[in-house]
């Protein structure tokens, strides 16, 4: 039987470390071709693209930054070029925001704003035509469960993260009577660059797995598997939609 990504191409963003590396590298190892790209972490990519050749499977690495559109639309010309076709974009890059609200600046709330919207938007509408003219396509944007909730001192992360939700959903109709999917996964609290500083605060560790139902905070490798599922021809009637991935955390909210 053939892997279930057998020669497909995708394109995962913010692939240098946590939940967007397990993302790839499980693509990988299910057969897909791979496109990997982060902005500044080029060592992170490094070794994300060699973990994926070490599974004997297609990986190209491009720096991006996903604010650039003509970064972001080179990167998807190259893929093109490089493979012949896009079939699966993982849009996961994306930043953290840990001030409180009175002290937000202007330039604060364009970085978080334009890494996890701005860039989501650039990707997808750099990959649309490709799916179209397939009438193939799977788009899975990484957006938060601070996209349903507020959160101490992440009022634009949340504004962001809801505003990619939403996205998704205008996307999932706009592509209305195609064969693609566009659908976001939600991680809740996961143990990757984003957050160690902040779980190595025994306090604030303490304070999330009281929160949190499975009693643990969650790893890339929990979340990887949620994404690959949208990615799949098993989810071909899911579309539009949000997968909270998060130990049942938003529950006790
Ligand atoms: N870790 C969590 O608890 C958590 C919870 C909810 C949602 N998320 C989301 O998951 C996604 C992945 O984050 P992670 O937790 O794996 O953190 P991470 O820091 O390990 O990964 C973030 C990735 O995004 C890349 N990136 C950041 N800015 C970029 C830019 N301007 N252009 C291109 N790439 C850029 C980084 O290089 C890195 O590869 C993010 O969208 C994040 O908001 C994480």
């Amino acid at each position: 039987m053939l892997p279930r990504f057998h020669q497909k191409v995708a394109i995962v963003t913010g692939a240098s470390s946590g939940i967007g590396r397990a993302t790839a590298i499980s693509l990988a190892r299910e057969g897909a071709r791979l496109t990997i790209c982060a902005d500044r972490n080029v060592q992170g990519l490094e070794e994300t693209r060699q973990m994926i050749s070490e599974l004997n499977a297609e990986c190209l690495a491009i720096q991006v930054d996903v604010r650039n559109q003509a970064a972001v639309e080179a990167c998807v010309q190259q893929t093109l070029e490089r493979y012949g076709t896009i079939d699966i974009l993982v849009n996961n890059a994306g930043t953290a925001q840990f001030v409180p609200f009175p002290m937000m600046q202007n330039e604060e709330y364009d970085r978080v704003m334009d890494i996890n919207l701005r860039g989501t938007f650039f990707f997808c509408r750099a990959v649309i035509p490709t799916m179209i003219k397939n009438d193939y396509g799977k788009i899975v944007n990484v957006t938060s469960i601070m996209g349903d909730i507020g959160a101490v001192g992440q009022s634009i992360y949340n504004a962001s993260k809801g505003a990619a939700k939403l996205l998704t959903q205008g996307i999932a109709v706009d592509v209305t009577g195609k064969n693609i999917n566009v659908n976001a996964v939600a991680p809740g609290m996961v143990v990757t660059n984003l957050t160690e500083r902040m779980l190595a605060q025994e306090q604030t560790e303490k304070f999330f797995l009281e929160r949190i139902p499975k009693r643990r905070i969650g790893a890339p490798e929990d979340v990887a598997p949620a994404i690959l599922f949208l990615c799949s021809d098993e989810a071909s009637y899911i579309h539009g939609t949000t997968l909270v991935v998060d130990g049942g955390m938003i529950c006790t909210r």
